[in-house]
């Protein structure tokens, strides 16, 4: 195979979108955020919702993988996950968490940090039921975050489960739910020209949200 090489330090984009202005923006970051995402949706952004989940483990080694904002709600953002995960191990020993955005369509980040609390077994419950059934399935067949010996094996849970619940209802595994995290800062970066960017970070101060601009 012929080998190709990409240089790295040669590759750089000069943004021209929108200016952010702090003094135009809402006095609360969640609608900002939610005008961020629609306008994501609107510039054809591959899965807008995707978002880099930063976790800590016990022994401090920072962690970061990618799940999907599937609710604006409660004063936070939730996701759904495996309650056996490793996340969720990490999550239970350190609640605090961030959320990091990247909406390449609009040359936009948001970092989101705050602390999570699970969701009731009844909202995992009724999210679930709204899953397509082969994810719900794929649900079942799934000890996220554990070894396994091949691919085969993890067919083979899928299969037996789908023969299992043939003709019923999948219910939500007690090992599957959700986290809403409330944040406590939300930073939003829109890249301009000449790396002039704009930042604005939103900190709350009990229920007040102060603005900050940061140099980028
Ligand atoms: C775009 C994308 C979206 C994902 N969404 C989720 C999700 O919503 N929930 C989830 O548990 N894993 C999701 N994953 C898989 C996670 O990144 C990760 O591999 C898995 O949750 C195990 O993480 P852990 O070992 O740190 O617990 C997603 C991966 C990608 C690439």
């Amino acid at each position: 195979m012929k080998r190709r090489i990409v240089n790295l330090k040669k590759l750089r984009t000069d943004y021209k979108a929108d200016l952010l202005d702090e003094k135009s923006v809402p006095k609360e970051p969640f609608a900002l955020f939610r005008k961020w995402m629609h306008e994501a949706v609107l510039n054809h952004q591959h899965e807008p919702n995707a978002m880099c989940l930063s976790t800590f483990s016990k022994d401090g080694q920072p962690r970061g993988r990618m799940v999907l904002l599937k609710g604006i709600e409660k004063g936070g953002f939730t996701f759904y996950t495996n309650y056996e995960s490793h996340k969720a191990s990490e999550l239970e020993f350190n609640h605090k968490a961030a959320l990091t955005f990247y909406w390449q369509a609009c040359a936009r980040q948001v970092r989101i940090e705050g602390a999570v609390q699970k969701l009731s077994r009844k909202e995992n419950a009724a999210y679930f039921a709204s899953r397509p059934r082969l994810s719900q399935i794929g649900a079942w067949a799934s000890h996220q975050s554990t070894a396994i010996k091949s691919r085969e094996e993890l067919e083979d849970w899928f299969a037996f489960y789908k023969e299992k619940f043939k003709g019923k209802k999948v219910p939500c595994p007690v090992y599957w739910g959700g986290y809403l995290l409330i944040p406590d800062q939300i930073e939003f970066w829109q890249g301009r020209m000449s790396r002039l960017h704009d930042r604005l970070f939103y900190k709350r101060n009990n229920k007040i949200w102060e603005i900050q601009r940061l140099s980028p």
